[in-house]
């Protein structure tokens, strides 16, 4: 997949994981601002909608094809493991960090893939699959950015993806904003409180 890595310091891996019709520069300034000692991972989602790129294909807006993103999310956890030998970066030690689209294939290795995430940082998610076996997630911590206001991601998918990662046992916090489905500088400054208070 088409990616930049960035080696840092203290042994922990940002995944940044882009928006529909983005790309992998889009989050490296957020990533600083949120951990500028970590490794970046940065990957631009391989299935392209008019021209924009994603990380799987959608029927409608908020619609998705499941058959797709059961393949995308698999190709991106193997994507990342091989990039986890190749630069040689602890696995276990990987955050996701994403936004809309990018967010919901972050929630989407957390659904599918055990073990593919320490935490994640989730900017206006939702729910990837409602049926799918979660495995466990004890000892994920997983904070999500949500808008109260949001078209493209109502705050009921917030709510649920919520409670269906709690349910599994990750620890999760959710915290509301009031900016539609932007991605504003309060919400990054609450991101990064929130993980500087989970990796001291
Ligand atoms: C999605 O398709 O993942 C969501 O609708 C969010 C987005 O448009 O990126």
């Amino acid at each position: 997949m088409q990616h930049i890595f960035e080696h840092g310091t203290n042994g922990r891996t940002l995944l940044l994981l882009h928006g529909t019709g983005g790309t992998e520069r889009d989050l490296i300034g957020l990533a600083k601002k949120i951990d500028e000692n970590a490794n970046i991972l940065s990957v631009r989602g391989n299935v392209l909608e008019n021209g924009m790129p994603r990380f799987f294909r959608r029927v409608a807006e908020g619609v998705f094809d499941m058959e797709d993103l059961f393949f995308r999310t698999k190709e991106l956890h193997d994507f990342v493991q091989q990039a986890s030998v190749d630069y040689q970066f602890d696995h276990n030690q990987i955050i996701a960090i994403g936004y809309s689209n990018g967010a919901n294939i972050a929630g989407s290795l957390l659904f599918h893939h055990e073990k593919s995430l320490r935490a994640a940082i989730l900017h206006h998610p939702m729910v990837p699959n409602r049926d799918a076996q979660i495995p466990s997630l004890q000892h994920v911590d997983v904070w999500i950015g949500a808008g109260t206001n949001d078209f493209m991601c109502p705050a009921q998918e917030s709510e649920q993806l919520e409670q269906m990662l709690k349910a599994h046992g990750a620890n999760v916090e959710t915290a509301w904003f009031h900016d539609g489905h932007q991605l504003t500088m309060p919400e990054v400054q609450a991101a990064k409180a929130w993980y500087t208070g989970i990796f001291k």
